[in-house]
């Protein structure tokens, strides 16, 4: 009998948005039965611990979108911009971005002029807004796993750059993923590489990416650029570094020029 002086709405906290808790709860109040009042308790139960479960799930979400703010490569994508302007020039007219988050660069450099702007979300894409929802729709944006053939032709972009992605991929993906990037663009590949010693938040990392970044280093991915034929974009290289070093602008994250190899 005890068990009935736990009300079910003071355990949901807020009962009122599960439609049939009212009536569950009349019915265990009017009727003498225990069992009912048992199946009451239980599905209340149930129901607390999936909204517990959805809100811890949303809580994941936000620790990711905070670690997006610290280190993240692709914020620092955003911050390049008017680097890569300088260093690309007439490339930056069909530009796709790839790497979480790609709501937010496909957002920034679609406002430029004399740039369209493309994205590939390689993770879930969870808890975005309407603006992200409607690049989704529109095809602009598309969710894609990386470790597999792009969905787009030979050169049908004039500059791909990837950010944060590459960090989560093994050896295997990468030798898949990175010609995958140079296949669909024209006129060069722009890679954006967490630096070892990157400090970043690795439970929130696991649940979004599946794995922790595997943070290389800069003499690492040029021997790896050597040994798969990717080919250093000598002439951006130089233009992107004097024209950071130009306005000290100092890049919080590795990054490499390569050529298309087309
Ligand atoms: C990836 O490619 C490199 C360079 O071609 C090669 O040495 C390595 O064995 C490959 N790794 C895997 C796991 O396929």
């Amino acid at each position: 009998m005890s068990r009935r002086a736990v009300n079910p709405t003071r355990l949901l906290g807020d009962g009122g948005s599960i439609p049939f808790v009212g009536s569950v709860q009349c019915k265990a109040r009017t009727s003498p039965l225990l069992s009912i009042g048992l199946i009451a308790v239980g599905a209340i139960l149930l129901i607390g611990y999936c909204y517990s479960s959805s809100v811890s799930g949303s809580s994941d979400v936000k620790a990711v979108n905070k670690l997006d703010g610290g280190v993240s490569c692709t914020s620092e994508v955003q911050r390049a911009l008017p680097f890569l302007k300088k260093s690309y020039g007439d490339s930056m007219h069909k530009v796709l971005h790839v790497g979480p988050d790609t709501c937010s660069v496909v957002s920034t450099f679609s406002k430029e002029e004399d740039t369209e702007a493309w994205g590939i979300e390689p993770y879930e894409l969870d808890d975005v807004g309407a603006n992200c929802m409607s690049l989704v729709h529109k095809g602009i944006v598309r969710v894609a796993d990386i470790k597999f053939p792009l969905p787009y032709r030979e050169k049908s972009f004039s500059l791909v750059i990837v950010s944060d992605a590459l960090d989560y991929l093994s050896l295997r993906y990468l030798n898949i993923t990175l010609p995958e990037l140079a296949r669909v663009s024209a006129d060069g590949v722009v890679v954006f590489t967490g630096s070892p010693g990157q400090h970043r938040a690795r439970g929130a990392e696991v649940s979004k990416f599946g794995r922790p970044a595997k943070l290389r280093s800069s003499s690492w991915w040029i021997n790896y650029f050597v040994e798969t034929s990717l080919e250093e974009n000598e002439a951006a290289t130089k233009k992107f570094e004097q024209a950071s070093t130009k306005r000290s602008y100092n890049p919080s994250c590795q990054v490499f020029h390569l050529t298309s190899g087309h």
